[in-house]
């Protein structure tokens, strides 16, 4: 009788008989000897089928056994120093579940359209397996991170009738013979919720019909908004930092393999640590004018600008306190200079971009209500939101963190597609 076990745990069976349940992944063979690299989600085993112990019958069928073909393989687990996992099997006896028609994803190069064509069947390679386990990871370090510093999880709609960012940027449906939109930020929602339970946080998936195809956006992104009843600014950037370097920790702890599979260069990641260094906008833009870019107080920044300014640091970098006109109504103006607010946005390094965008909240009701007759904003559609400023207001402070952005840059990836399982981008809705 052999135990049914998986890949990651079969050091615990060395010398002994098991089964394991997976795919096929690679096959070699010398006539008399077949390789089996079989794979089932939690690792990778080369399993050895010798001609003359498993007899003619389980021979063949390991003979039939195509790439990516579901299999049963029962056999002795023995300690092998030359395996990556350490241990190999020696075959008693195969089962094929299903034989594999020609699997398109061949282990060769394959061009992105054609890898996004097949997005349902990429999925299953070690690189798409390992980014897959380190976005789990980074979403269990947030959550760790958050409810072990007195966060209750709260989940906001995704259906609105109104909406928290650029208006431009919305999907419009139906909802019976009333127009909404899917969200962009259940930011104002968070802060009803956190006048009742003080901090919380939501995680959960928000829409911007961004018409930019860059390698940082997506039309449908994963944020982390925590909010926060009396906390300002500074402490604002406090919480940020220290949960931004507890996610590139835990990932660093518990991903290992994966950041191997990746190639990523883990020294960069164990920089990672509070305090992050922080920039005024105004010395961002002294910075930039003095490196010869073309920007001027008051302009917002571009790709290229937040690339510069994150590549003097080895950590992700703030940028505070934007000009008030380039920034959404409601942020707290600082009380010293209103021209700028109390906001600020974290910048990856290694040209990731920005990772965070966060700020204090405007909670003096007659100054919330001046912006929105200045943004001319629907009063009937957000009066509940101006509500939450008659009813013991405070002072008040959140952010937004970009999960695919953070996950890109931690696994070191090119372009956030590969950071999220079915991306939705300008040009892609399939699979
Ligand atoms: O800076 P944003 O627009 O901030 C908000 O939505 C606030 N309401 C959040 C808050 O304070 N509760 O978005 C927050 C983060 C960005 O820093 C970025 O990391 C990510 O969300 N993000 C995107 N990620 C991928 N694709 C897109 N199109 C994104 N737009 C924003
Ligand atoms: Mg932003």
């Amino acid at each position: 009788m052999s135990t049914t076990t998986s890949i990651a745990r079969v050091g615990d069976f060395a010398g002994q008989a098991v089964t394991l349940e997976g795919w096929l992944y690679n096959k070699r063979s010398s006539g008399k000897i077949q390789f089996l690299q079989v794979r089932d989600g939690t690792g990778l085993i080369q399993c050895v089928a010798v001609k003359a112990e498993v007899g003619e019958e389980t021979f063949a069928v390991c003979a039939s056994l195509t790439q990516e073909s579901s299999l049963r393989v029962t056999g002795i687990v023995r300690a092998d120093e030359r395996a990556p996992s350490g241990y190999e099997l020696t075959v008693q006896s195969v089962e094929a579940v299903q034989i594999a028609e020609e699997y398109p994803i061949s282990l060769k190069e394959h061009g992105v359209d054609f890898l996004m064509d097949n997005r349902h069947l990429w999925l299953r390679v070690p690189r798409q397996r390992a980014l897959l386990r380190i976005r789990a990871e980074v979403e269990r370090a947030v959550a760790e991170y958050l409810d072990g510093s007195g966060f209750t999880r709260v989940d906001p709609p995704l259906l609105t009738p109104s909406s928290c960012e650029d208006t431009t940027e919305l999907f419009h449906t139906q909802y019976f013979d009333q127009e909404a939109y899917l969200t962009q930020s259940g930011q104002m929602y968070m802060e009803a919720a956190a006048m009742s339970l003080g901090k919380v946080y939501s995680a959960g998936p928000a829409f911007r019909a961004e018409k930019s195809k860059t390698r940082r956006h997506l039309i449908e992104f994963w944020m982390i908004e925590p909010e926060m009843a009396f906390v300002e600014h500074e402490e604002n950037l406090r919480i940020q930092e220290q949960m931004v370097a507890h996610v590139v920790k835990h990932v660093l702890n518990h991903c290992e393999e994966e950041l191997r599979t990746l190639g990523r260069d883990v020294s960069a990641l164990a920089k990672v640590e509070a305090p992050f260094p922080r920039l005024s906008y105004d010395e961002a833009i002294d910075w930039l004018q003095k490196h010869d870019f073309d920007i001027k107080w008051g302009d917002d920044f571009g790709s290229p600008h937040e690339t510069a300014l994150a590549n003097q640091f080895d950590r992700p970098l703030f940028i505070e306190r934007y000009p008030t006109a380039i920034k959404a109504f409601y942020m707290q103006p600082d009380p010293s200079r209103p021209e700028v607010v109390l906001c600020a946005d974290m910048l990856a390094p290694e040209g990731y971009g920005e990772i965070i965008g966060g700020s204090q909240r405007i909670h003096d009701y007659e100054l919330l209500k001046k912006r929105f007759e200045e943004h001319k904003l629907p009063e009937d559609t957000y009066a509940w939101y101006l509500d939450l400023r008659k009813y013991g207001s405070v002072p008040h402070s959140g952010f937004g963190l970009g999960l695919e952005r953070t996950i890109a840059w931690i696994s070191g990836i090119e372009h956030i597609r590969e950071a999220i399982a079915f991306p939705r981008t300008l040009y892609r809705l399939y699979p």
